[in-house]
């Protein structure tokens, strides 16, 4: 391909100021304020797919926001590659731990700082950049579709059944995402796993009401102390998950496979600096690329429950509460780690208080094979700009929709993401690099030629 880093180099600028507009919609899928800077930001992506070059854009509905959609058909018989990200964000929550406002992005030490930043506009947008590019320079070699989505951060609910509607119209080869992470800049790596996730809530309850903690404490049940002890009792010394039957269906990883991971070029030291921990924590006899990557994890997310406020207030709460999640490996399912979990923690609850487990949603695990040419071409690509072929990682992090690709659509997925580890995707202060989004935008170039000169 020619002109491609000379294209990005003359364009950078524009592109970045183009991503910072879209950044700036605050486009929040789980916060009902914020419905109309949705699909805004919607409309925007649609726009910037539109002036890219692609040919019948449009914002699809669904029952919840809208999915974009854009194509551009050079010959049908030519392959086909469906491009995914989505428009969406988390919540900018505790507003309080951002050095710049969320939504007013800065630039600070070659850094784009917003939310979204890199989860997943600034990924996503790398995709709107590299196929501008090719449209510019008269070099698209295959045809692109177009799918992004509004609603990746609460569980995607309405995309199966959009891509189950739409299946003929997103017909195509292969699926391309930009939505995980590599080991670093000096590292390059292929997402090949993504987890898959169990969620539920759960509510102990105790008395009818609060109580007086003198008056009744020691002799009534405490829910949050109950809670506490149900919660704990779900690992054992060696940080085993408890629940009957949660490894049954765990395809354990052969001896090979781990020796492959074993010299993935991982440095925990900078890894635990970094966090400013002083030891890693999780199952005995797994180191942590395996535990983040082939082994299954439960984690609560959030505990509530009594007084909270100012002061002290003697109080022996009436309720307690908490979130719960499982990432899942392959084989498991979350229909049977939801069921196995909801029939354990009702089970291990003692008479003096009543439990309620309550299911969000979840999704399945996936893995992608590495010896398929789709493969092969990610890796040139990826050497062409960085330099260095890069290692298969399975990340501990969840794209649900992934799954239901390969079973609506029959289609596998390619992840390409060039976002890191440290980039605070979720958490305050998130970004992502300048570097990280121009060289995605070359790899994705490099991607579609790779890709074509293969198939
Ligand atoms: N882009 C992330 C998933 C991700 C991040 C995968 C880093 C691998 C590495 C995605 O937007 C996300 O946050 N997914 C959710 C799942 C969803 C059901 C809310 C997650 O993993 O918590
Ligand atoms: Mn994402
Ligand atoms: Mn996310």
């Amino acid at each position: 391909m020619k002109e491609v880093s000379e294209y990005i180099q003359a364009n950078k600028d524009r592109f970045i100021n183009e991503l910072i507009e879209l950044l700036k919609i605050p486009s929040v899928s789980a916060d009902s304020t914020y419905k109309g800077d949705v699909v805004n930001a919607a409309e925007a992506v649609r726009k910037s797919l539109e002036a890219a070059g692609a040919d019948n854009t449009e914002l699809c509905q669904t029952a919840g926001f809208p999915v974009v959609y854009g194509e551009k058909i050079i010959d049908p018989s030519k392959p086909t590659i469906l491009v995914y990200g989505h428009y969406d964000v988390q919540p900018a929550d505790p507003l309080g731990l951002w050095d710049s406002p969320p939504f007013d992005p800065v630039i600070k030490d070659e850094k784009i700082y917003a939310r979204g930043a890199c989860d997943d506009k600034g990924q996503m947008f790398m995709h709107v950049k590299a196929f501008e590019l090719m449209m510019r320079t008269n070099q698209l070699p295959c045809n692109v579709k177009f799918l992004i989505e509004g609603e990746e951060e609460v569980g995607s609910v309405n995309l199966e059944t959009f891509i189950t509607e739409y299946k003929e119209k997103l017909k195509a080869d292969i699926i391309l995402i930009s939505d995980t992470s590599m080991l670093s800049m000096e590292n390059p790596s292929i997402t090949t796993g993504l987890k898959g996730l169990s969620y539920l809530e759960v509510e102990v309850t105790g008395p009818n009401r609060d109580l007086h903690s003198g008056v009744y404490g020691g002799a009534v049940g405490n829910p949050i102390n109950i809670l506490c002890e149900m919660i704990a009792s779900l690992k054992d010394e060696n940080n085993y998950i408890t629940i009957p039957g949660f490894y049954e269906n765990v395809l354990e990883a052969s001896g090979k496979e781990r020796e492959l991971m074993a010299k993935t070029p991982f440095n925990l030291v900078d890894y635990k600096s970094k966090l400013g921990i002083d030891e890693v924590h999780g199952e005995i006899g797994y180191t942590t690329i395996e535990r983040r990557g082939i082994r299954p994890t439960l984690d609560v997310n959030g505990i509530w429950g009594g007084y909270i406020g100012e002061g002290a207030k003697t109080v022996l709460p009436s309720k307690a509460s908490a979130k719960i999640s499982m990432r899942l490996v392959p084989n498991q399912s979350d229909e049977e780690i939801t069921a196995k979990f909801k029939k354990h923690f009702e089970s291990i609850a003692p008479k003096s208080v009543k439990v309620n487990v309550r299911p969000h949603h979840g999704g399945e695990p996936y893995v992608m094979p590495i010896d398929i040419p789709e493969y092969e071409a990610a890796s040139e690509a990826i050497v062409k700009v960085f330099g260095k072929t890069p290692v298969p990682v399975r990340a501990g992090g969840s794209i649900p929709i992934v799954a239901l690709f390969e079973d609506v659509l029959d289609l596998k997925s390619i992840l390409l993401g060039f976002g890191l580890d440290t980039d605070a995707i979720h958490s305050p202060n998130e970004h992502y690099g300048i570097d990280n989004f121009l060289k995605g935008i070359e790899t994705i170039s490099y991607f579609y030629e790779s890709y074509s000169n293969r198939k």
